[in-house]
């Protein structure tokens, strides 16, 4: 774009701010500048900037929705070996290699407010692990399991990306093989202020912000990892998110499930803790599935509650799916485009990092539900699988999930008759054991010693 065109464009999307901050730099910063905001897409951030002031909220009514379809938590012995079942399908498919991962760690992390990206977080109770190296254990000690190996794609932003690579090498890709950790980075948007316009980073910058992880399968596609994986013969990917650590990697029953229910998405679902508890909804819109932001349904609706005093809507979303690669691949080869969602986030700008509220827009890798012919949802217990990390201190924090973490081992080593005082921390290493089937196996005649703390490697 020459120098000229963008002028025009930039007066024509009211950002004469720029204008006027372009006429100030010498040459060869200008060439810079400009060629930092070719790439800026002023269309379509205006009619994102509209919609947003518009409010177009969509307040569900309760004559379109109903709640959907969800394998239960298995609790009767039918749902046990049905489960059983379903494993059985999944280890087959992780020992045919047909199952790779894909972790979405791009965001910014800004309720945390680490000065490094979440993934190089400490966050397990013992021995003080990152999220990827938990992660990375994790695959590993579910790849010697079944004699199989499980690539791991890491999405991170273009901030984090060399960052994120320089750990893992210095960490020797934590005992993986290097060719299967694919590193990438994903696309951003420039953040607008409150009035709609674009803010200057610096001299020959504005700032950006990750595009949200809903590009996660665009850019698999775009840069040719996806093709690449499904040479190598791999036709799944479990998707998981940077900041829960009870994740159960590659599941396998739930793969079964995923597999056996003929869908194109599926996903894990926790039960709502409170009808104001802010997380993702799934439910049925005009008979079709869909996840909604909590805040689409009012206050009325959330709250309603079934014979048994059981919320009607308790489908939380608990951010961890299978996608079929054929299904991603079909998006991508027709063309699709995920809506954007916008909020207003703090951000920490200026010469001197002071805190500004900013409007970031960010496409949810949920909303390709809208393009699925079959879903499969499956419900979890929160204690077993999901105590996400997002805010510094109090609910959701990296104290509530060590403490998580710490339960949840306890309650493996409890089933094999080790009582242990609650205030004892304790870590059981993948390597140790995946889950409590494991755990007991491992366990059986051994001695166990209680310290302080309890670390089993
Ligand atoms: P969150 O919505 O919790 O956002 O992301 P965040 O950026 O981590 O935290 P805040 O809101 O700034 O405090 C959920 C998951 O999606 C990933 C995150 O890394 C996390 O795993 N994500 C989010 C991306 O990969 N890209 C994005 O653009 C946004």
């Amino acid at each position: 774009m020459e120098e000229r065109e963008l002028l025009g464009v930039l007066e024509k999307y009211n950002q004469n701010h720029l204008i006027e901050h372009l006429l100030k730099l010498s040459e060869s910063e200008k060439s810079i500048f400009i060629r930092n905001l070719k790439n800026v897409d002023f269309r379509l951030l205006n009619s994102l900037y509209s919609e947003f002031k518009l409010g177009k909220k969509i307040e569900l009514s309760l004559s379109e929705i109903e709640p959907p379809d969800i394998i239960p938590y298995p609790r009767t012995e039918e749902e046990k070996r049905r489960e059983n079942e379903a494993k059985i399908v999944g280890e087959s498919l992780l020992k045919e290699r047909k199952v790779a991962c894909l972790l979405v760690a791009g965001g910014q992390a800004t309720r945390l407010g680490s000065p490094y990206p979440k993934g190089l977080f400490p966050i397990t109770p013992v021995k003080g692990k990152t999220f990827f190296q938990l992660f990375s254990e994790k695959i590993l000690a579910l790849s010697r399991k079944y004699s199989t190996e499980i690539p791991l794609l890491i999405m991170t932003n273009p901030e984090t990306k060399e960052q994120i690579e320089e750990f893992f090498e210095r960490h020797h890709f934590f005992g993986m093989r290097r060719e299967n950790v694919i590193i990438f980075d994903q696309e951003v948007l420039p953040v607008l202020d409150m009035d709609g316009k674009l803010i200057i980073k610096n001299r020959t910058e504005i700032f950006l912000s990750p595009n949200g992880h809903g590009n996660s399968i665009k850019r698999i596609y775009d840069l040719g990892i996806l093709e690449a994986l499904f040479e190598r013969g791999y036709r799944y990917l479990f998707y998981f998110q940077v900041d829960n650590p009870l994740v159960r990697i590659a599941d396998p029953a739930f793969l079964g499930y995923h597999i056996l229910s003929g869908a194109d998405v599926s996903l894990k679902i926790v039960r709502k803790e409170r009808e104001d508890e802010k997380i993702g909804l799934y439910l049925k819109i005009s008979g079709r599935p869909a996840i909604v932001e909590y805040s689409d349904l009012s206050m009325d609706i959330a709250s309603i509650r079934d014979r048994d005093g059981n919320l009607l809507f308790w489908a939380g979303n608990a951010a961890m799916h299978v996608f079929s690669i054929d299904f991603i691949k079909r998006l991508n080869l027709q063309g699709f485009t995920l809506p954007y969602h916008s909020a207003i986030k703090n951000a920490y700008l200026g010469k001197d990092g002071e805190e500004l509220k900013v409007i970031k827009f960010e496409t949810f890798v949920f909303d390709s539900l809208r393009w699925t012919e079959r879903v499969c949802a499956v419900e979890i217990l929160r204690e077993e699988e999901f105590s996400p990390v997002k805010n510094r201190e109090g609910p959701s924090s990296p104290d509530t999930a060590r403490r998580d973490m710490s339960n949840l081992f306890r309650k493996w080593l409890a089933l094999c008759g080790i009582d242990l005082p609650k205030d004892i921390r304790c870590e059981i290493s993948p390597f140790f054991a995946l889950d409590a089937t494991e755990c007991r196996e491992k366990i059986k005649g051994r001695r166990i010693e209680i310290g302080d703390e309890i670390y089993l490697e």
